[in-house]
């Protein structure tokens, strides 16, 4: 990838805007590819994907590239698995060379992983204007890694790009002034219609023997759910006398696989026929399983948006979320483990429900970004029908 030009050239001189995407975990890549294919139909705009390298395996990272039509990232800073401050500082110090060469002229951050805050602050003190993709969530539970993250990139941030009316208020509320703020939509959204074709087409529960709407999905990873044993040790039993109810695919997240087998949980799990515990899947694999299910458990952001967007029943094993659209307006249950089988039984005996309408969570999102982008830097409008005739290259 080319240097881009020194820091002293005005922005806006003629010379296409240098704009880094920075993504290092895999619920960054699907927020990532669509604002990606979205800047790359455009002649102001030269997008550089960042990697980080927070999360590495294929399964976690490489197979969302080539299933996005991404190209292989323009710089990859391999900063790999950490403590906390491990993982962010080996991000700022890597970055940061990177920011000195390269002097893009806007970085964009997304969602709420160590990447995140850790780019952001990089770029932040070298004076590179940063936009926050999916900015305001909260918590309001600092326990969690992923608030603090959200809490210094949005302090941070000079555009916050919120999804959705509540993150705006949030933002209000800690005093960002409001013409940093800006209503676009859920980017994940974009990401779910621009393969929905791809994901129709496939019928991943057959790899389990399952047919439509027969069985549920779980994942789980946080590291309140995971990190210590007794509690792990008791939701890997709950999902096990779940599993007598309706059959469960399970998809087991790394951090998630590495405490099961030290605490000796996998083969207990295994032991349930009911309960399938496949390595992660890839997106659309995954996106046809949970478009097929009965229901979803799950402690996942992501997750919980895309079953709203769905019309999903959801049921996520955390105390709070950072996502209230997702419970207020959508299919969305916050549990408890020992509720998740009295929930799980009410799901069975309920019937469909209409999935609901939220305002701009309509695979419009990257273009109401690029259009931002474009107003910020005086760049010409005509958004629509440039970003609509995107194809992406199927794999
Ligand atoms: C991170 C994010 C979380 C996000 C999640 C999605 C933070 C604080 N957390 O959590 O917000 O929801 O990603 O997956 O940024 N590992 C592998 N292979 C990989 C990546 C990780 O084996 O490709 C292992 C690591 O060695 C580590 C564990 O998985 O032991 C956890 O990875 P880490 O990036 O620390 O956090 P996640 O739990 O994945």
């Amino acid at each position: 990838m080319g240097a881009g030009s020194g820091p002293e050239e005005p922005v806006g001189a003629g010379r296409p805007l240098l704009i880094h995407l920075v993504c290092g975990a895999r619920p960054n890549f699907m927020k990532v590819a669509p604002l990606y294919h979205a800047l790359s139909a455009k002649s102001w705009a030269t997008p550089v994907i960042v990697h980080t390298g927070q999360h590495y395996d294929v399964n976690m990272s490489g197979s969302f590239f080539s299933e996005f039509g991404l190209p292989k990232p323009h710089v990859s800073l391999g900063v790999g698995s950490g403590s906390h401050a491990e993982q962010t500082a080996r991000v700022m110090v890597a970055y940061e060379k990177v920011l000195q060469e390269q002097r893009p002229d806007l970085v964009v951050v997304v969602g709420d992983v160590n990447s995140t805050m850790a780019a952001t602050l990089a770029a932040s003190k070298l004076g590179v204007k940063v936009a926050h993709l999916e900015a305001g969530l909260r918590s309001f539970d600092r326990r969690m890694p992923e608030e603090i993250n959200r809490l210094v990139t949005d302090v941070l941030a000079d555009v916050l790009w919120a999804p959705s009316q509540d993150a705006v208020d949030n933002l209000l509320a800690e005093g960002i002034p409001p013409a940093r703020i800006i209503l676009v939509g859920n980017i994940m959204i974009d990401c779910l219609e621009m393969f929905r074709d791809r994901i129709e087409r496939q019928r991943t529960y057959s790899d389990y023997g399952q047919t439509k709407g027969t069985y549920g999905v779980v994942t789980i990873h946080r590291p309140s759910n995971v990190d210590e044993p007794l509690i792990l040790r008791e939701l890997c039993g709950i999902l096990e006398r779940v599993s007598e109810s309706i059959p469960l695919v399970f998809p087991v997240h790394p951090r998630t696989r590495q405490r099961i087998a030290a605490d000796g949980l996998l083969r207990e799990a295994q032991g349930e026929r009911r309960l399938f515990l496949p390595e992660p899947l890839g997106y659309a694999a995954f996106m046809s399983l949970v478009f097929n299910a009965r229901l979803v458990v799950t402690d996942s952001g992501g997750i919980q948006e895309e079953t709203t967007y769905l019309g999903i029943p959801c049921l996520t094993l955390r105390e709070n979320t950072e996502r209230p659209v997702t419970v207020t307006h959508g299919t969305n249950r916050l549990c408890a483990p020992g509720e998740l089988l009295s929930r799980v039984c009410e799901i069975l005996k309920d019937g469909p429900r209409p999935a609901p309408s939220i305002k701009f969570w309509d695979g419009r999102t990257a273009e109401r970004v690029v259009e931002a982008i474009g107003c910020e830097f005086g760049r010409p409008k005509g958004v629509e029908s440039e970003v609509r005739s995107l194809e992406v290259p199927l794999n």
